[in-house]
């Protein structure tokens, strides 16, 4: 069997790679040519697929790249993996898939399979991307070709083989397009959960994106309210998460960040407003959470105004700026947003992230472009007036850290446990 991937970023990468160990034939299909011409030299660019992976599947003539999408008439599958952020007024944006859509569409041979995985509302397969493939192909859905929505459950800090044992939720848009997709991921994932419709595999997604940000805020705000009676957050969650049922841990942290937690409930809160309907859980969830990098900026002045120093000229050195731990990813970091607070407040901020040498040119925080990470010894972390853990990696020695840096705000919880002085960390 031979199938095309189209978009080869943090989620069609790995199943691609997936695919191609499993004896499937992937064409992987991407607008970016240094994707492209990596793959093709058997190189990797995202940090937990490893280059060997990449190279043996290559090499085995299991997996190839291209931007050319005429290529799509070669295949009898097609998964597509592209962005669906939001747009300046966080509204969804799914002019990606869309794109997609009509790039491919003249392309489709009858009885192929299209299946989306972008995250995205309700609706999207079966009404948007289903109207601009049976334009630009003059073939219709169901009959013609075949339509599917099966949501990714990429978890990035995971070693990728994990994509095969992720039960994968499948909705089709016929029960005969449901058949074909479930037959497409048998060969390569373990365990498949089929849904009445590509409406309720949307709605799954979401709803999994939901439950997190949802639960994030909870202790985000808990995290403050505990703060102001003394009592620490982390070791209240430490304690109750002993108790075997109905309860599952969740951290607080500088505030949300990734591809996903950020922006995907959005893209219900859009759509719900066609159906007269209010998403009360997730406004508030998004007001608690983009709040929190102001308080963790408060917690910076408290803890400089403790050494008799302004934050306007002192020296700040974020440590962490991926999203989360153990990743190279720092799209919507909080860490981002921490940094131009503390810069806008006349502090000079500095970063440092073994995961992210260098901080790539990005529309949003375009002045940090080329801002190189901090190399990492007593004298530089000594230099600085403050550190502040955005991100807790597993590479970072926090016990140096304790001994060389003069003040301390960890956002993550990360010194804890550790011999340090009285007074230098701040919990934030
Ligand atoms: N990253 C995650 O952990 C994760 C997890 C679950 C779901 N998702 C969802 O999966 C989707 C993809 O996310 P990602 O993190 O892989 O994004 P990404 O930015 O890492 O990768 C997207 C890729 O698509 C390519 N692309 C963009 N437009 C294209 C087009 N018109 N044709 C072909 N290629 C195109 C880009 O060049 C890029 O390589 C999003 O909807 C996201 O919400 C992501």
């Amino acid at each position: 069997m031979k199938i095309s991937v189209v978009g080869l970023g943090y989620v069609g990468l790995p199943l691609a790679i997936q695919f191609a160990n499993s004896n499937v034939t992937v064409l992987g299909l991407d607008l970016d040519d240094a994707k492209v011409n990596m793959i093709k030299e058997g190189r990797s660019y995202i940090k937990h697929v490893a280059r060997e992976t990449i190279e043996n599947v290559v090499k085995a003539d299991r997996l190839c790249a291209s931007t050319d999408f005429s290529r799509i008439k070669e295949v009898e599958a097609v998964i597509i993996c592209v962005p669906t952020p939001l747009n300046k007024n966080r509204e969804p944006d799914i002019s990606f898939i869309l794109k997609t859509g009509r790039t491919i569409a003249p392309h489709l041979a009858k009885g192929t399979l299209v299946v989306l995985e972008s995250t995205t509302y309700p609706g999207t397969t079966d009404e948007d991307l289903r109207a601009v493939l049976e334009e630009g192909s003059g073939m219709k859905a169901g009959a013609d070709f075949h339509l599917a929505f099966s949501p990714e459950r990429e978890d990035p800090a995971n070693d990728q083989s994990r994509v095969k044992l992720i039960p994968k939720v499948v909705g089709g848009y016929t029960q005969v397009c449901l058949e074909r997709a479930m037959a497409l991921y048998g060969k390569a994932i373990d365990t498949l959960v089929p849904v009445s419709s590509c409406r309720v595999a949307e709605a799954t997604k979401l709803l999994e994106n939901i439950f997190r940000s949802v639960n994030i805020a909870l202790v985000n705000e808990l995290k403050i309210v505990y703060g102001a009676m003394g009592i620490d957050i982390w070791e209240v969650i430490d304690a109750a998460k002993t108790k075997p049922f109905g309860f599952m841990p969740f951290y607080p942290g500088p505030g949300l960040g990734g591809h996903c937690i950020p922006i995907d409930p959005f893209y219900l809160t859009w759509k719900a407003r066609e159906f007269n309907q209010h998403t009360r859980f997730i406004e508030l969830a998004g007001e608690i959470n983009t709040r929190m990098p102001e308080h963790v900026v408060n917690k910076v002045v408290l803890a400089l105004n403790s050494h008799a120093k302004a934050l306007k000229g002192s020296k700040v050195l974020l440590v962490g700026l991926a999203y989360k731990p153990n990743v190279d990813d720092e799209r919507e970091s909080p860490g981002y947003v921490l940094m131009e607070l503390l810069s806008e407040r006349g502090a000079t901020v500095e970063y440092h992230d073994p995961h992210v040498p260098m901080i790539r040119p990005t529309r949003e925080h375009a002045h940090f472009a080329g801002q190189k990470s901090v190399d990492w010894n007593a004298g530089n972390i000594a230099s600085f007036d403050l550190v502040l853990i955005a991100t807790n990696h597993a590479c970072v020695n926090y016990q140096q850290l304790a001994d060389w840096a003069r003040c301390i705000v960890d956002t993550r919880n990360a010194m804890a446990g550790l011999a340090i002085a009285s007074g230098k960390v701040w919990k934030a």
